[in-house]
């Protein structure tokens, strides 16, 4: 047999396997309506489950737990009850001064060229209106009634001002680069819905991963928990069978929720390993615990966490990590985070496009010198 022909053979029973699972998946949890993402509720609650450990109060609490919900509030952004259901830390929240100016979406990461509106929950009788905005570098961001826009790579502070009222966010403004057809943002690599990888982009699994990821799994041992690869690098041709199988084993849009499409798959990064079992189940065992809250001690982040569906474009899958250093995995899990907020990036495919995305967050051919 030759080496292709094996590659080809390990690929197949590599997504049988994959396939057998999921749909062992769908058979316990009921089904998924294809477009869906299998929501909370669907899973089985933690809490019933006699073989797994029941979370407790020890678990990080949501942001909106953490909210003054008796001051009155005057503007404010609906979290939905799945958003608020999060297995991450809280985002950070800054308050003012004299505490009138609260700011709950923590550190502002933003991307040349993108704006965002600065949403603040006011107290104390405090209007929109009545707020003064200013930056501590004009060259890095602008601020006009709270909406802030980069204008180049770096740190700064946004403040907002009523009287002796003072609120300070820190801002990092981000660059996207593209080099030989790859995106890296602040020299992350990226790889996800909307911006792929080459065909021929086939690094394998990078040294920096494996080392990584053993001395995560040394630790782990120490604590008598057992984390172990389950699969790493899949290329891009890898990925087409992956993909496929599982498009003609369920749809489409059961695929797109659980599997990157070729050239799509940060798997084929050589930053990226599955753990222990492909099941969601596995988020509850005290591995899947230890990994979330322990990972990014090792330079890795959760990938696709719970509750974030809509922003990672993937569900929930609390074996998959990727290694993006130990600076930034600590600092994106306690900002409470996914990549693409950390970065400011988007994750639609082209025709899953949304009325609110904008174009330019779409990859262009020359888009090296475009931010
Ligand atoms: N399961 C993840 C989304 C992948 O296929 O890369
Ligand atoms: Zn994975």
């Amino acid at each position: 047999m030759s080496a292709n022909q094996k590659r080809n053979y390990i690929a197949m029973i590599v997504a049988l396997c994959i396939l057998l699972i999921f749909g062992v998946l769908l058979i316990v949890k009921g089904g998924t309506e294809p477009g869906e993402f299998p929501s909370v509720e669907s899973l089985p609650p933690a809490e019933t489950q006699t073989s797994v450990p029941v979370l407790t109060e020890t678990e990080p609490s949501s942001a909106a737990s953490q909210a003054d919900t008796s001051a009155p509030v005057t503007e404010t952004e609906t979290e939905t009850a799945e958003a608020a259901e999060t297995t991450m830390p809280a985002v950070p929240a800054f308050v003012s001064t004299n505490g009138n100016m609260h700011y709950d979406k923590g550190h502002i990461y933003l991307r040349i060229n993108h704006s965002k509106d600065i949403i603040l929950r006011l107290t104390g009788g405090l209007a929109k209106s009545q707020i003064e905005w200013s930056v501590s570098d004009s060259s890095i961001a602008d601020v006009s009634d709270g909406t802030i826009v980069g204008l180049t790579k770096g740190e700064c502070t946004v403040t907002a001002r009523y009287e002796n009222d003072v609120l300070e966010i820190p801002v990092t403004v981000r660059e996207l680069t593209v080099v030989d057809n790859c995106t890296y943002v602040d020299g992350i690599l990226v790889a996800n819905k909307t911006y792929g990888l080459p065909e021929d982009y086939d690094p394998g699994t990078l040294p920096i991963t494996e080392e990584a990821f053993s001395m995560l799994c040394e630790d782990a041992a120490k604590e008598g928990l057992n984390i172990y690869e389950s699969s790493s690098y899949r290329d891009y041709q890898f990925q087409v069978t992956v993909y496929n199988s599982m498009v003609s084993g369920y749809s489409k849009e059961y695929a797109d929720a659980y599997s990157a499409r070729p050239g799509h798959s940060e798997h084929q990064t050589g930053y990226t390993i599955d753990c222990n079992t492909i099941d969601t189940n596995f988020g509850s065992t005290p591995e899947g615990i230890w990994l979330r809250d322990h990972c990014h001690e090792y330079g890795f982040i959760i990938r696709y966490p719970l509750g974030r569906e809509n922003i990672t474009g993937y569900a929930y899958e609390p074996w998959h990590i990727r290694y993006v250093g130990v600076e930034y995995a600590t600092e994106i899990y306690e900002q409470g985070l996914t990549l693409e907020e950390y970065l400011d990036i988007d994750s639609h495919y082209p025709d899953e496009e949304t009325e609110d995305t904008p174009a330019e967050d779409m990859p262009e051919e020359d888009a090296e010198d475009e931010e």
